[in-house]
């Protein structure tokens, strides 16, 4: 059997990617748009084709020969989400009706149509679409609610809430039902959905308990081994209760907004078919949270929310930023530090270990970003040390990476333009280089307003780098 898994830099499939590989009964092939995303070991391990779900050409080489789809294309970040998750379904179906595919498994929102947010909308009617021929494709639909995992955005959020607020007012849609689910659960029900043999579309609902939102918070603040008070009030809108959590949480507005208006209305499982087809035992939410937690402090963060849509902006290896109209660069000689340790200490640049000076500067920056609706500097880093293609650190998403060579990150703030920051070893010096393209007069005011300021940051940047790393091998 062979099965192809889109959406293989996602939140689910990253993970999804390691169970399926160690089934070796199948073949896995990867259909991703940036293959520079994947660690090597995972290209020796399957086939990777290069597709966009938006260029339907892309999709046949993808496609071909395949008999199961994994369908975990998604594309919340933007704002015509809806439009893009329609076009991409109906592309991805004409796909696997072309192929031959006989089956895709999508995995969708829990909730209802005549009360959804317009994201679950939007989920729903993927799901339309990836069930409308039957008679050619057969949809295999798993709806899931709010998913405990590290990395979640919603468990993400719940964590930064009750780790920082002692006391949260909060606003009424705390008595909103829903039901929550470990993301190793939604794993294997994915894993298992392989297996079915069915003869026509399926909608499975995914999850056990039933519970209101404001229980699942003191449920996840007690298995947090925090004491936490929550006040329910009136007075919260959906806008201002965005705000709140674009204050307190790492997530932008446009995804608190959107998860906001999804917690308007019940999202709980709809039917029974999960213990009709599937027989293992769901993990507790108490024990969901301890995985959780206990892959944040050890590091072991396998995918967050923040980890796709990298490719906006992306350069190659060997592109050639050196013809952007403005570059600062400072070249500072190691002084005797090994470059391995001087490249370990840029690649652990941002998130809890700072930007080596004036961090306050940074997180004002950040916070204005996250005024004007972007993504803020509070998204931290997925590891504490390591780098990976597509990550994002901070308001950076690291679109390069060459071992004790080259670190590049692109800028997801708000820009009048676009610009990158190199950290690159050579011949003895640590060479840093910000980049930017600016739009038009705006973008070129702008370099020149922060002229002053570049040149007190990126300097003490650079030494920084270079002195921790004498440090660190002293
Ligand atoms: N995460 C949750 O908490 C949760 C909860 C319930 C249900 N779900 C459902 O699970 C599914 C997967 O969600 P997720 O959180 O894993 O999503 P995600 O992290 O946002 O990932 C979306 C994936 O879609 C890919 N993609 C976007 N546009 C594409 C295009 N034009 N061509 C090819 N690939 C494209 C992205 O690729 P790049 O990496 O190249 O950008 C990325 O890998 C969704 O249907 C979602 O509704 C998720």
């Amino acid at each position: 059997m062979r099965i192809v898994l889109t959406g293989a830099n996602g939140y689910i499939g990253r993970r999804l990617k390691h169970h399926l590989l160690r089934n070796k009964e199948h073949t896995l092939r990867l259909m991703v748009r940036n293959p520079n995303s994947l660690s090597p070991w995972v290209i020796g391990e399957c086939e990777v084709v290069q597709a966009d779900v938006m260029h339907p050409q892309t999709l046949d080489a993808a496609l071909a020969g395949v008999d199961i789809a994994y369908y975990l294309i998604h594309g919340l970040a933007h704002s015509n989400f809806k439009e893009l998750d329609r076009q991409s379904a109906q592309n991805f179906l004409e796909g696997c009706i072309r192929q031959k595919v006989s089956t895709i498994i999508y995995l969708g929102g829990l909730g209802d149509k005549t009360t959804g947010s317009e994201h679950l909308l939007s989920r729903i009617e993927t799901g339309e679409i990836l069930s409308s021929r039957p008679d050619k494709v057969r949809c295999l639909w798993f709806r899931a609610g709010v998913i405990i995992g590290s990395g979640s955005a919603s468990f993400e959020i719940m964590r930064h809430l009750i780790q920082k607020l002692p006391v949260m007012i909060t606003p009424k849609w705390v008595t909103t039902h829903i039901t929550p689910i470990g993301v190793e659960d939604v794993l294997r029900y994915l894993v298992e959905g392989l297996t079915l043999d069915l003869s026509h579309n399926t909608i499975i609902d995914i999850g056990e308990e039933v519970m209101s939102y404001g229980e699942l918070m003191e449920r996840v603040s007690v298995a947090m081994g925090l004491k936490r008070y929550f006040i329910p009030v009136n007075f919260f809108s959906p806008k201002f209760s965005s705000y709140w959590l674009v204050l307190f949480t790492p997530v932008p507005f446009s995804i608190a907004r959107s998860l906001i208006e999804g917690l308007k209305s019940d999202a709980t499982i709809q039917n029974n078919l999960r213990h009709t087809l599937f027989s293992f035992p769901l993990h507790s939410l108490e024990a969901a949270v301890h995985t959780a937690e206990a892959e944040i402090e050890t590091n072991q963060v396998l995918s967050r929310w923040s980890d796709s849509g990298g490719i906006e902006g992306e350069v190659d290896h060997d592109h050639d930023l050196s013809n952007a109209l403005f570059i600062d660069r400072r070249s500072i000689p190691l002084h005797g530090a090994s470059p391995a340790q001087v490249y370990r200490t840029f690649c652990a640049i941002g998130g809890d270990n700072g930007w080596f000076g004036y961090d306050g500067l940074w997180k004002l920056r950040g916070l204005i970003d996250k005024l004007f609706h972007g993504v803020g500097i509070n998204r931290g880093r997925r590891d504490g040390a390591e780098v990976r293609i597509g990550d994002s650190v901070d308001f950076w998403k690291v679109v390069d990476v060459v071992e004790n060579e080259r670190l590049l990150l692109f800028a997801q703030m708000k820009l009048p333009g676009k610009a990158w920051l190199e950290f690159k070893l050579h011949e003895g010096h640590l060479i840093q280089s910000a980049y930017f393209y600016p739009y038009g007069v705006l973008g070129r005011l702008y370099w020149y307003a922060l002229v002053p300021l570049h040149a007190l940051i990126f300097t003490t940047m650079a030494k920084t780098i270079v002195t921790r790393a004498l440090a660190h091998d002293a």
